[in-house]
């Protein structure tokens, strides 16, 4: 398989990824929060990265009873990622393509944190995650906004963002809705980020 660029672009920033995302990531304890996670939920993040989401994950699991699943197609991100996770708790690492995986479970909660942006075919990633929900599921989208109101900034930022492959204009959250009807829409902090939280019923599947 040849290489895409965003994993090459994950080749260096790997390295410096822990130490200089926070400055940029939020509303993790957010997007956290809509998961409305169970002691005893099967959850997966989409785009895992290095795994900095997880202690947040983890904090709401029974370490006996939920399960983690961290899916990432950058071999450097996952590295790092189980190097501090590998080993620990309920955590499984897989490397996969979010747009063309299959695993043989369905899960209660999934998480995309700052990673469909990244992701050009991000369509197809969505409908992959729907069609590994559980009937009763939640699918939790973290992202990057329009910067509404960040006035003659927004468009810097927004360029700046793709030069770092991160596309903020497509409608991800209101596609979303078209997969999953009740799917609520928020945005934060003037539009620097939104969270999309779609639901699948219990009964429809
Ligand atoms: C900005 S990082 C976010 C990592 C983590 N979710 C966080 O919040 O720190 C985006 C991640 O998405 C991953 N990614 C991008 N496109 C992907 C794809 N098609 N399949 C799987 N992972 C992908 C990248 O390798 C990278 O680790």
């Amino acid at each position: 398989m040849s290489i895409t660029a965003v994993q090459r672009f994950y080749r260096y920033h790997a390295r410096v990824y822990d130490a200089t995302r926070w400055t940029i990531l939020h509303g993790q304890r957010r997007a956290v929060r809509a998961l409305e996670l169970r002691p005893d939920s099967r959850v997966l993040e989409i785009g895992c990265g290095t795994g900095r989401n997880f202690p947040l994950l983890l904090a709401r699991l029974d370490p006996a009873r939920g399960r983690l699943t961290g899916l990432d197609f950058s071999a450097d991100m996952l590295a790092r990622a189980r190097k501090r996770w590998g080993t620990r708790g309920p955590v499984t690492l897989l490397q996969a393509d979010a747009t063309n995986f299959a695993l043989p479970e369905r899960f209660d909660a999934i998480l995309f944190a700052y990673s469909l942006t990244m992701i050009p075919d991000w369509r197809a990633a969505l409908a992959r995650a729907v069609a590994h929900l559980a009937p009763g599921g939640t699918l939790v989208v973290l992202d990057f906004g329009r910067f509404e109101r960040w006035g003659p900034l927004a468009p810097l930022l927004r360029g700046w963002l793709r030069l770092n492959h991160v596309e903020t204009r497509a409608p991800y959250a209101e596609h979303l809705r078209t997969l999953l009807p009740e799917t609520t829409i928020t945005t934060h902090a003037g539009g620097y980020y939104f969270l999309a939280c779609g639901r699948r019923t219990p009964q429809a599947w």
